[in-house]
């Protein structure tokens, strides 16, 4: 049973961060796009489906899956909250569920043409899910503490 949560845990995680990787990309090209224009339209259809059709729904998975694990973990009393790494890891993912806030508060901006961003803003901000991915991962497999 755990290993079958652990497994489908791990397909939410994968379909989050490819929705967080992925939407900060089409933020870049959609700054280079004239506000009305075409391009611009479907880039709209583009990150609202995105959003609503898999990175909303994959961190509730991923949260859901990840808090029964921890509830389930070797501590008969505290699951795996007696854990360091846990409780480290959970920092980072409340920082990328806050960054996934935000990529919602810029999706409805660029819908209503009013994005205040520029392109280099998108390109840095698309290197914060990657960094935090990393250290999240290795501290759930490598287990330091
Ligand atoms: C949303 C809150 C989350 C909670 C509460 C949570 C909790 C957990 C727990 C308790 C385990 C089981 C560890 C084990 O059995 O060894 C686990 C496994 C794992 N988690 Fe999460 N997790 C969360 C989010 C994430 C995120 C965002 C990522 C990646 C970006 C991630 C990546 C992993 C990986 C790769 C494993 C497998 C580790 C292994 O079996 O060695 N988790 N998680």
């Amino acid at each position: 049973m755990y290993d079958w949560i652990k497994a489908f845990h791990i397909i939410a995680v994968i379909a989050w961060m490819a929705g967080m990787l992925y939407l900060p990309r089409l933020f870049v090209y959609h700054c280079a796009a004239e506000k009305g224009s075409i391009q611009s339209e479907t880039f709209k259809v583009m990150e609202r489906r995105l959003l609503r059709a898999i990175i909303n729904p994959a961190m509730i998975a991923t949260w859901i899956l990840g808090l029964w694990l921890a509830w389930l973990g070797p501590d008969s009393r505290y699951g795996w909250f007696a854990s360091g790494w846990l409780e480290a890891k959970l920092v980072l993912v409340l920082a990328l569920s806050a960054l996934h806030g935000l990529l919602a508060r810029w999706t409805k901006d660029f819908a209503a043409d009013r994005n205040r961003h520029s392109q280099k803003f998108y390109r840095i901000i698309y290197e914060v899910p990657t960094i935090l991915m990393i250290a999240i991962v290795i501290l759930a497999v490598i287990k330091p503490f």
